[in-house]
């Protein structure tokens, strides 16, 4: 025999029936994960740096609208897209100049842009029942982890890294790397069919040429050794990649300078991924960062922001072009969406009811049990 599950894989040692055919298409389903997950779980929404200060920004944790109000001294609050005095959005266009007070265009309800606080009430003369100290804006939680800007709706939210060490990208100057180039799309599948699909590499040799010959075990279905049966710990761990390969582009060669903290082993792998359910991955590689946001809109629409983070030395190279180096993964991305897409549309049969997962899909497995886990908690 010889070709067994070690203990020590993560491989499973039997094939579990994933989520209900709800999870991906019914609305009340997405409601109540909206009302659960995305209210309590910290949702990043893009890079600190890119929240130019003076100016306010429409984002959104989950389903719901938000305001990052960055004030012309730096510093930063967010706040829900809606006035507590009749509702209307704060925050109409993308983004909008701030000044000291945000002010609501629809009946001129005006608030602290620093604290939130009612300020003023337009034409409106209160009564003395009014309080205004109960109607400011209600307020977003904000942490910077890395330079990322995450939020989080709970008054008194969790850490921000359960599931991953804090400490995976100490290595990389993440606080000085700028944005050099930004992509976003929208794709027709529920969020969890995104990071389902993320979560495995059953789908890669099918799916991903390129990928597969940049990354040679993929091409196998699995994305570490420690997935192959027959595998036993101990062996040497080295580069992932093709051979002459250091990195993500195209002809695999670094961009730009390489990454001086990293270790060797960081940068002999190539690459490292940072997974933050439920919004974002982060895949360091030795001379430049990419981030992903999965944001969902609607049962079957979520949007996908993909961003890469470059040192300003390597973006201030004569006749550098971050598109190019952003074209690999770009390719690999619009597979995954293609491929997340197909896979939803084949869930609104109703012949299908669950997914029965394989051994190699560990991952999902775990996202299926964080999902459920988040949404049975009491809030
Ligand atoms: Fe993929």
């Amino acid at each position: 025999m010889g070709l067994e599950r070690h203990p020590l894989s993560p491989r499973l040692d039997h094939c579990p029936q994933g989520l209900p055919r709800e999870a991906y298409v019914d609305s009340a389903w997405f409601d109540r994960e909206m009302a659960t997950i995305f209210t309590r779980q910290w949702v990043m929404v893009g890079r600190l740096a890119d929240f130019t200060p003076g100016r306010m920004r429409r984002v959104q944790v989950g389903a719901a609208p938000v305001i990052v109000a960055r004030s012309a001294d730096g510093s930063v609050a967010a706040y829900h897209n809606s006035c507590p005095h009749r509702g209307s959005e704060l925050c109409r266009a993308a983004e909008e100049p701030l000044g000291k007070l945000i002010r609501c265009p629809y009946h001129a309800f005006s608030f602290a842009a620093a604290d939130g606080a009612l300020v003023a009430t337009g034409h409106a003369v209160p009564t003395p029942d009014f309080d205004r100290a109960a109607h400011g804006l209600k307020r977003v939680q904000c942490r910077d982890w890395n330079g990322f800007l995450f939020l989080n709706f709970s008054p008194e939210p969790g850490a921000l890294t359960a599931d991953t060490g804090l400490d995976a990208l100490d290595n990389w100057p993440m606080a000085s790397l700028l944005t050099g180039n930004h992509w976003e799309v929208e794709i027709a599948c529920n969020w969890k069919t995104f990071w389902e699909n993320y979560s495995e590499c059953l789908h890669c040799p099918g799916i991903h040429p390129e990928l597969c010959d940049m990354v040679p075990i993929y091409g196998k279905g699995i994305m570490g050794p420690s997935e192959a049966l027959g595998w036993t710990p101990g062996g040497a761990q080295g580069s992932n990649l093709r051979s002459g390969a250091e990195t993500w582009t195209l002809s695999g060669k670094p961009c730009g300078p390489v990454f001086p903290g990293l270790s060797e082993a960081e940068r002999i792998a190539g690459y490292s991924f940072v997974t933050l359910w439920p919004s974002t991955y982060v895949v360091a590689h030795v001379d430049y960062v990419r981030s992903v946001r999965i944001a969902p809109m609607a049962p079957e629409r979520t949007r996908l922001t993909a961003e890469w983070h470059f040192p300003a030395e390597t973006l201030a190279q004569p006749g550098f072009d971050a598109a190019t180096v952003a074209g690999f993964a770009k390719i690999v991305m619009e597979q995954d969406g293609a491929a997340a897409e197909m896979n939803q549309a084949g869930m609104r049969s109703p012949a299908f009811r669950a997914a029965r997962l394989m051994p190699e899909e560990y991952e999902i497995h775990r996202f299926h049990k964080w999902v459920l886990d988040k949404m049975e908690t009491p809030a």
